[in-house]
């Protein structure tokens, strides 16, 4: 067989199992060869899931609860936090809470969320089997962009929550995640994809592994075959470094 017969056929293989596995929402546009992982990163001081769960709990209770480090507590009506598994080996983080998000006081309920739980699903996980959070706890009034001063002041919390959970890899969602967790300027266009590492951000987290990918809600705005593509090809990236299988895979 040709190679370029089988290319078309693992093609459309892919994007036969993409369909199924996403009810036909988030069909790749092109299907992509995924490369081999990258190597793993030292181990963290390694923490029990219990113990983990209550240093999550206490940061969430006795410090982001009651925050008021910058403006953005004016007009919340809840902080959050975040949740998941305080032990995932996969960690997703947004810019900040949305409307529904303020409201009900979790992460990713809202629409953009819908969208986030049904990629996590495709990848064959639940959302109790990740970690999912933001850049800022707080909302920022009519979904403004968090402001830098803002990112600084809750920089803290994200960090101890990466500390707490070490996962193996981080999917930075959008452009503010992105940047931060990576401390560079560079677009989510061209991030997104690459494998990255996380830079000397805080202990014990330099060189966990990074997937910048595009934020869902961008993907709302703009739901191309391309871009729902584009984000599938990297999830399976991630997948492929987790050791996690496409359902139904034959090969
Ligand atoms: N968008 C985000 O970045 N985070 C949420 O929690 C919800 C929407
Ligand atoms: Fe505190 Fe972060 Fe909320 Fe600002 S956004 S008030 S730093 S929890």
């Amino acid at each position: 067989m040709s190679e370029d017969r089988q290319k078309l056929i693992k093609s459309a293989r892919q994007l036969i199992e993409t369909d199924r596995l996403l009810g036909g929402q988030f069909i790749p546009a092109a299907a992509g060869g995924g490369s081999a992982g990258p190597a793993a990163v030292p181990a963290p001081p390694s923490m029990g899931l219990q113990e983990k769960a209550e240093a999550l709990e206490a940061i969430d209770v006795a410090e982001v609860r009651p925050c008021v480090n910058c403006r953005l507590y004016q007009a919340r009506t809840h902080t959050v936090f975040g949740e998941g598994d305080p032990d995932a080996d996969l960690v997703f983080v947004g810019e900040g809470p949305g409307a529904e998000e303020d409201r009900t006081g979790r992460p990713f309920v809202g629409r953009a969320g819908e969208l986030l739980t049904k990629m996590i699903e495709a990848m064959g996980l639940g959302r109790r089997d990740v970690y999912i959070c933001n850049l800022v706890k707080c909302r920022p009034p009519q979904n403004r962009a968090p402001g830098p001063d803002e990112i600084e002041a809750c920089w803290g919390y994200l960090i101890r929550q990466l500390q707490i959970i070490a996962p193996k890899v981080i999917v930075s969602l959008g452009n503010p995640a992105t940047q931060n967790l990576l401390d560079t300027r560079v677009g989510i266009t061209k991030m997104r994809g690459r494998w990255q590492k996380l830079p000397l951000i805080g202990e014990h987290l330099a060189g966990i592994d990074v997937m910048p990918t595009f934020h869902p809600a961008y993907l709302l705005r703009q739901y191309t075959g391309d871009n729902r593509g584009k984000v599938w090809d990297d999830l399976q990236k991630v997948m492929a470094v987790l050791g996690l299988k496409v359902r139904g895979k034959t090969n």
